[in-house]
């Protein structure tokens, strides 16, 4: 079934704020977008209000998935319907772990009518589930038994993202910078899970600086924001041209949005990354 993911005209403040200013962006499930733009232009915070975090407050426009008002929705529900983000800055939770987790995670999504302590999917498949996709991540069995996180290097943090993204099988993922602080082996093995998982079914939207995850995850669109606002969309050669050549073209091309830039910067803001 063909889903859609659709932002239209989407205003973001944190406080009193106000950081994104008029976001237009549709997925649909088979579409690879790339989400790029300089430091601070925003982009963490469009993924976050798609995700429903409290901080992030919807001033206006809609968000919808397949018609319906996700904005409306709990962070919980648009994570049952299959709207999955993968964190620029993962959390911790000590004292629950990572195999606990996943089983509860996956169970609620394959179940969504689920009620909590029952339900749950049979420990034997997902055990064998859980090593298959850690085995493909190459992440040590070891990991299911730690607590989600804690103690965790930042790649390893980014791979346990890959493998929620596997084990949950998300219809929309989006990743925040999943490939900042990898090794280049973890950028490959990261890229090679993302490849194998966004299929006809899944929409995809990378925020990324670096183009290794790019590579192997040809973007059918490149979006560029600046100052709250997509200014421009483009092919993945647009993705190609911005990596080699940075973002100094784009603001001639906006004169006009990059003073904005200037202007928002010397608000005394503050950053959560
Ligand atoms: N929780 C927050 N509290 C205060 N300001 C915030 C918060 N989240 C975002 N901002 C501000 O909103 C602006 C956009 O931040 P955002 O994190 O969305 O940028 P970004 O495009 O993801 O940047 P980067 O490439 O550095 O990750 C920045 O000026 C930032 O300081
Ligand atoms: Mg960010």
């Amino acid at each position: 079934m063909t889903s859609v993911l659709s932002i239209t005209d989407l205003h973001v403040s944190v406080g009193e704020t106000p950081i994104l200013q008029g976001v237009h962006l549709d997925i649909t499930s088979g579409e690879i977008h790339a989400l790029m733009g300089p430091n601070g232009s925003g982009k963490s915070t469009l993924a976050y209000a798609l995700a429903g975090h409290p901080l992030y407050q919807i001033t206006g426009g809609q968000a919808t998935l397949d018609g319906d008002d996700l904005l409306a929705m709990d962070a919980n529900e648009r994570a049952r319907r299959g709207v999955f983000l993968a964190f620029q800055y993962p959390v911790t939770i000590p004292g629950v772990k990572v195999a606990d987790f996943l089983r509860h995670a996956v169970s609620n999504i394959r179940n969504p009518e689920r009620k909590e302590g029952e339900g749950l999917i049979p420990m034997r498949e997902f055990r064998k589930e859980l090593r298959d996709q850690m085995d493909e991540l190459g992440l040590d069995p070891e990991f299911a038994r730690r607590y989600l996180n804690d103690g965790f290097s930042g790649g390893e943090k980014k791979r346990m993202e890959i493998l929620q993204l596997a084990m949950l099988k998300p219809r929309f993922a989006l990743l925040d910078e999943t490939d900042s602080g990898l090794d280049s082996d973890a950028v490959r093995v990261v890229s090679e899970g993302l490849s194998r998982l966004a299929g006809p079914e899944t929409g995809v939207l990378i925020i990324t600086h670096h183009e290794r995850l790019l590579e192997f995850n040809q973007p059918h669109f490149t979006h560029v924001m600046l100052a709250g606002r997509i200014v421009e969309t483009g092919d993945a050669a647009l993705a190609h041209d911005l990596h080699a050549n940075g973002y100094a073209t784009v603001r001639e091309r906006h004169p006009e949005v990059a003073a904005l830039e200037e202007t928002q910067d010397a608000q005394p803001t503050q950053a959560t990354s």
